[in-house]
């Protein structure tokens, strides 16, 4: 992409509205535009990066056997009726009327909604388990919408939902998704931490929310220090094999929020000088709910023993539009951003110091050229602006690599590149500097 070609509107004040150091980052890149309160457009620098995130989300749950379908941002009341939850829900769910008169709502969630397409196809323990999910915008009328889109009125979820026979398989199901979720994060470049969350009148210990510390974070975490320590899952995981090793370790180590934290405890098990009290910003939840739903909804299933009982459920929340301004809070300097590779919206920033200039141009097109054929994104920066000005915006959009030509290398035949994180830069030939990109030796 060319910068003189790209819709990537900067700006050079920093809004006055924005409290956070990712919303305010947010706004400055040309990422997103608010639209009302708690509503945004994503342009298109912001967009790419959303994308990224919903894939690699969506490429973890694909690895555990669950399969991705769309339901709708509508739904019909009757539903939430019949559940109990259309009263319960409050002021959070915004309500439509259609012309007929019909009372319709923009899904906060989509317990009652996936229950109803699963009572209406599965009968027997054979064609359990399943697990189904999609990636879909939700609308919850949050009473303080603020921190950019942190904290949305609408914003972008993926949520999916485990159906079981039975408890044992309900919490294998809940294991394969405890463990999706750390690999998840570990893929997006977040030290998440997996702390008890309340499981309000279920009871028992399947609720857990997966959260990255950070001051600007809302909510107020207590956990012991070695989990910033812990290896991220970085081999395969056979997801039909016995997980509870994993979630053991994972659990080894004190770690709540404010609902379920425990002083005593914290106390007792955590030496004073491990004991970390902090904020963190919540980017996913899984919770185990037996049969809340499918009870009121008859989704029942017949058992090997020929008995018919409510399907066994679990619902499992990522937070992808959050997800992006949680990345910025954890990966930034006073500069700007600094993506992590994996969800960088281009992986590199070809700075052209001097358009015009016949070696800087044939050395800017030659590289930029070679990079697309590579298969690695770049924005070429093609415009006018003064080198103060062309540096600054690379830094505050935090591409991963930074390659600058100049008149003096591109004679010479070197560029200069700079990794965005760490700031170093090295002088050295277009081969190299391309294979360095790639990852290859050179
Ligand atoms: N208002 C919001 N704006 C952005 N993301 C949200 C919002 N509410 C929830 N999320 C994201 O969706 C995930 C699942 O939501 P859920 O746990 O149902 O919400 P809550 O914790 O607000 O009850 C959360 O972990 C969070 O990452
Ligand atoms: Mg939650």
């Amino acid at each position: 992409m060319r910068l003189s070609q790209y819709f990537l509107p900067v700006l050079k004040e920093t809004p006055a509205e924005a409290q956070i150091v990712s919303h305010r980052l947010m706004l400055r890149t040309g990422m997103v535009r608010q639209a009302t309160a708690g509503i945004y457009s994503w342009l298109p620098l912001g967009y790419r990066v959303l994308r990224k995130i919903e894939q690699i989300v969506r490429e973890e749950q694909d690895a555990t056997g669950a399969q991705e379908l769309l339901m709708p941002t509508i739904q019909s009341a009757e539903l939430w009726r019949e559940s109990g939850r259309y009263e319960d829900y409050g002021k959070e769910m915004l309500r439509i009327r259609d012309r007929h008169e019909r009372d319709l709502l923009y899904g906060p969630t989509n317990e009652e909604l996936i229950t109803d397409i699963f009572r209406h196809s599965v009968r027997s323990y054979r064609d359990l388990p399943r697990n189904l999910y999609h990636i879909q915008w939700k609308f919850r009328d949050e009473v303080r919408p603020r921190f950019g889109v942190m904290r949305g009125r609408e914003f972008l979820m993926k949520d999916n939902y485990s159906f079981d026979v039975d408890f044992a398989g309900a919490r294998h199901s809940y294991n394969k998704m405890f463990v999706a979720y750390l690999r998840t994060f570990a893929r997006l470049g977040l030290k998440a931490i997996p702390m008890e969350a309340a499981t309000g009148p279920i009871g028992g210990d399947m609720s857990h929310e997966f959260i990255i510390l950070a001051e600007t974070g809302e909510s107020q975490v207590y956990c012991h220090s070695d989990f910033l320590d812990f290896d991220a899952l970085a081999d395969a995981v056979d997801y039909n094999s016995d997980l509870s090793a994993i979630i053991k370790h994972w659990t080894s180590r004190y770690a709540a929020t404010d609902e379920k934290h425990a002083a005593e405890r914290f106390a007792a098990e955590v030496p004073a000088a491990k004991q970390l009290t902090t904020r963190g910003i919540e980017v996913g939840h899984i919770f185990y709910f037996g049969a809340k739903y499918s009870k009121p909804l008859g989704a029942v299933v017949a058992a090997p023993t020929g008995e018919e009982k409510p399907v066994e459920m679990g619902s499992y929340g990522i937070g992808v539009s959050r997800l992006v301004g949680a990345i910025i809070e954890a990966s930034h300097d006073e500069a700007g951003i600094i993506w992590p590779e994996a969800v960088a919206p281009f992986r590199v920033g070809l700075i052209n110091l001097k358009p015009g200039d016949a070696n800087c141009d044939r050395v800017a097109s030659d590289l930029y050229a070679r990079l697309l054929a590579a298969g690695v994104e770049v924005l070429l920066d093609d415009t006018e602006q003064r080198a103060g000005a062309k540096f600054a915006t690379m830094d505050l959009i935090g591409l991963p690599w930074q390659l600058v030509v100049g008149p003096r290398g591109a004679g010479a035949g070197t560029v200069e590149l700079k990794r965005r994180r760490g700031g170093e830069r090295s002088e050295l030939p277009a081969d190299q500097a391309i294979a360095r990109i790639r990852g290859r030796p050179g």
